[in-house]
């Protein structure tokens, strides 16, 4: 490798999603040349806000938005072509030009009506103890990558596709029989064979050249992750988690990148911590508190709609996020939220099992009792901030803290959903 070639800088989420990433993603993007998705599907909900109006990105890239930037989605992308015409139509509306900013790679996996069917079978029939999926068939058609059934974007230039698409349903039919589930196969098919048509519109390429020959140009490439850490499929609270590598080296596998060719790793929290759908998380609140942060912070799904668990910032939960990823900087979203607390509070350590631990436990199912240590509220509104010099001594006080206990700078500080609501820290 030459030593012109670019680096792929990574933004990530740290916790349990819906950490900010969409919003970061489209302030940096204007410092890159390609913003490209690695990982992950509709199941995300990036959400960009300009001014008055609000748009929610689900397999577009967050880039999409910046004049002159290219978005690449990536091979390890799970991608529902129905989804993603519903979103280009919006974007188009708009006036994006999404033909010339978009490009697919053809090793991206393709998102068929039926394997959003067993999605819902396989939550349905696991009752109390159901994952909480979005129901967005991810799950499936990861499954059927790994088990080397599926279809990828590549294959609806074949003259065959048609007849691989309905030996790919036949056996999702056959899987079916399993569950006590009542539905219909043929579900969506027109519609999305429609949106194949749509999809065969786009520059469709071999990703991993694409990206390779464009650092090797000197394009710089910031990669766009979806969900978060603690949704890892290797690294997460399993089986509470998503079916894809959400940490750093799936930016590796999903663009094609080598592990040398990453830069910065973005690691991107929120000052409290939030989740959808089920498992662990040790620092859940159920009272007022927890209320106030879902309200104050708008804690419901971008994708679902779902009310988001909230809790309190979980610092051995983001120490094995940091750790997992080797985040040079860190990015703390939505502190504002709780601009009206007198004491805020941050889970240091556990006690599971009656001894005290400052690990992630292996059992998911573990009885955990977090350890607070707790700081003064700053109880001011922060969001009208814009100079570092300017945030009150207790939030300082809070970063300082974080800073200290990852080893890692906070970077940068965003104080509300907006563009220019970001504090970048010398
Ligand atoms: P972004 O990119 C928050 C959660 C689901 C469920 C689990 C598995 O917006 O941060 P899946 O549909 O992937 O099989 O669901 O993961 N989940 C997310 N939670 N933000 C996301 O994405 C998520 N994507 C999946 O709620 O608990
Ligand atoms: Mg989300």
């Amino acid at each position: 490798m030459s030593n012109n070639t670019a680096k792929v800088d990574v933004v990530l989420g740290l916790q349990w999603g819906d950490e900010g990433k969409g919003k970061i993603v489209d302030v940096l993007a204007q410092k890159y040349n390609i913003i490209a998705r690695f990982q992950g599907g509709p199941n995300a909900g990036h959400s960009i806000h300009h001014g008055e109006s609000s748009f929610v990105l689900h397999s577009v890239p967050s880039g999409i938005f910046r004049e002159g930037t290219d978005n690449l989605i990536g091979g390890g992308v799970v991608l529902d072509p129905i989804i993603f015409r519903q979103e280009c139509e919006e974007l188009e509306k708009l006036g994006v030009p999404v033909r010339e900013r978009i490009r697919i790679s053809k090793k991206a996996h393709l998102i068929t009506p039926t394997h959003r069917i067993i999605d819902a079978a396989s939550e349905a029939s696991k009752g109390k103890s159901k994952i909480g999926s979005t129901l967005k068939g991810i799950g499936p058609t990861y499954m059927d990558k790994t088990g080397r059934n599926g279809l990828r974007v590549g294959d609806i230039l074949a003259p065959d596709f048609q007849d691989r698409f309905e030996a790919l349903k036949k056996k999702h039919i056959a899987f079916l029989k399993q569950f006590d589930y009542a539905y219909d196969p043929d579900t969506n098919v027109k519609e999305w064979m429609a949106a194949v048509d749509y999809l065969r519109t786009f520059d469709l390429v071999d990703g991993e050249y694409y990206i390779n020959d464009r650092l090797a140009q000197g394009s710089s490439v910031l990669a766009e992750g979806a969900q978060g850490s603690m949704l890892d499929v290797d690294f997460g609270s399993y089986p509470f988690v998503t079916s894809s590598t959400t940490i750093c080296p799936g930016a590796c596998l999903g663009l094609g990148v080598a592990p040398s060719s990453i830069g910065h790793v973005y690691g991107i929290f929120k000052a409290y911590c939030t989740r959808v759908g089920s498992g662990p998380f040790p620092t859940e609140l159920f009272d007022e508190t927890g209320e106030e942060l879902r309200r104050q912070g708008h804690e419901f799904g971008a994708t679902t709609g779902r009310p988001r668990r909230t809790g309190w910032l979980d610092m051995v939960a983001l120490k094995y996020a940091v750790m997992l990823n080797g985040v040079t900087e860190l990015i703390m979203m939505k502190a504002d939220v709780m601009d009206t607390f007198d004491t805020i509070k941050v889970a240091t350590g556990y006690i599971v099992d009656g001894k005290p631990q400052d690990t992630v436990p292996y059992d998911t199912y573990a009885e955990v009792t977090p350890v607070y240590q707790e700081f003064k509220g700053w109880k001011q509104p922060l969001s009208g901030i814009r100079d570092e010099k300017d945030l009150p001594v207790e939030f300082k006080e809070y970063i300082a803290f974080i800073e200290q206990q990852t080893g890692v700078p906070v970077t940068v500080i965003s104080l509300g959903p907006d563009r220019d609501e970001t504090i970048f820290r010398k």
